[in-house]
């Protein structure tokens, strides 16, 4: 159990594996996409736009999804880290460049 969260935590820190990145898109369509958009697309003026979330930031992604962050509730009571590693498959997988500071 621990050796698999490990073993995700270690692929979606290199290249997302397409099979979990699968698995979290399905996901992200159920708990995600009413807040964040479908398929990732929103404007971020209302929620973060999870296209632009650093690709460096897998931990920041794990602890803002667990415990929450402003008015983004808190998944850790709906949400296992497993599937945590996969919407973050998911997600960085479809970052866009960051947007040029001053845009
Ligand atoms: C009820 C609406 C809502 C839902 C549902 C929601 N979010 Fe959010 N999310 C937000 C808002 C609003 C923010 C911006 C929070 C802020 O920084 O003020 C946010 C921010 C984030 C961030 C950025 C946190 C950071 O560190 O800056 C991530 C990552 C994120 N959401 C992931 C998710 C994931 C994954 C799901 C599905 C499990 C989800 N959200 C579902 C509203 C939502």
């Amino acid at each position: 159990m621990i050796a698999a969260v490990v073993a995700l935590a270690v692929a979606a820190a290199s290249a997302p594996d397409p099979a979990l990145a699968a698995r979290g898109r399905k996901l992200y369509g159920q708990l995600c996409a009413r807040c964040h958009g479908a398929e990732l697309v929103n404007t971020g003026t209302t929620a973060f736009d999870l296209r632009q979330f650093p690709l460096d930031g897998h931990d920041r992604f794990v602890t803002s999804v667990n415990k929450g962050r402003n008015a983004m509730p808190a998944w850790e009571s709906s949400v296992t880290p497993e599937e945590i590693e996969m919407l973050w498959a998911y997600v960085s997988a479809h970052a866009d460049p960051p947007a040029p500071k001053g845009d």
